[in-house]
């Protein structure tokens, strides 16, 4: 790693908030083994059934809102802290840990549970309370059109035009703790990799991803990307 980079973007998913005690989607007691996505996490489901859907995101809000940072979402603040590069955090994750941890240049590809947004008229407003297709948006007015903002499935990412603007423009590319099945974010490697990047996978196994990337440090994330910060902010010193 002799390379000083100035641009690095890290795209993080489920595994880096596993050492906080969250669930990740795809293990084995993972929330895709417990539920199922076509109830909880499509638009139809919604328009089906909207206090179910709405109850499922009301008994994960209390849990995400009182869930802690870990040793990983800490490296990424000593990061951007200590090495001179512009570095924006992308991620799949819906808990706020990196905005907890203390992360700038957070987007979040996939929403967050903290965000409800209006379907009628786009208000997207903060709230780590309950909702039911009762609410009224304190906008528009209107009654039962409010959603966690939250990507479901056939809905388009959020802010994607930034994303991808950093992607074309990044050096360093990490990926922590994700699974590397659901697209666009799988594919972001592959775009970061034609641009020029580095790019290094973060996860306690081999991925399907895994033949994109040209490292793999494989591990807790809590203790792999600490040391991987350390060696990168040495170098900066030299
Ligand atoms: P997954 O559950 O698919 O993958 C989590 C990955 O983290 C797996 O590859 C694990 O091996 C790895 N992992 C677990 N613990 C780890 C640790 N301590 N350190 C490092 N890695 C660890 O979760 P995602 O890839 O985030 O979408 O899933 C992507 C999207 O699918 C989610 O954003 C979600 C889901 O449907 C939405 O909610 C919109
Ligand atoms: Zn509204």
């Amino acid at each position: 790693m002799t390379r000083q980079y100035k641009n690095i973007v890290i795209l993080t998913g489920a595994g880096i908030s596993a050492e906080s005690g969250l669930s990740t989607f795809r293990s084995e007691d993972g929330l895709w083994n417990k539920h199922r996505v076509e109830d909880v996490a499509t638009i139809e489901a919604f328009i089906r059934n909207p206090d179910y859907v709405h109850e499922f995101y009301n008994e994960m809000r209390p849990e995400l809102f009182a869930a802690q940072p870990n040793a990983a979402h800490k490296a990424i603040t000593t990061l951007q802290e200590k090495y001179p590069a512009q570095i924006s955090v992308v991620t799949q994750n819906v808990d706020t840990l990196h905005e907890k941890a203390g992360n700038k240049n957070v987007y979040h590809i996939h929403g967050q549970i903290n965000q409800m947004v209006c379907l009628n008229c786009g208000h997207v407003f903060e709230s780590w309370g309950a909702f039911s297709s009762e609410d009224t948006c304190e906008k528009c007015g209107v009654t039962a059109m409010l959603k966690p903002n939250i990507v479901f499935f056939g809905e388009d990412l959020l802010c994607m035009n930034d994303v991808d603007r950093l992607l074309r423009s990044c050096d360093l590319f990490l990926s922590v703790g994700t699974s590397g099945v659901v697209y666009p974010a799988a594919g972001f490697v592959q775009i970061a990799k034609m641009f020029g990047a580095d790019t290094y996978e973060f996860n306690m196994e081999k991925t399907s991803n895994n033949m994109m990337f040209d490292a793999h440090i494989y591990g807790p994330a809590g203790t792999t990307l600490p040391t991987f910060v350390d060696k990168l902010t040495a170098e900066v010193k030299q």
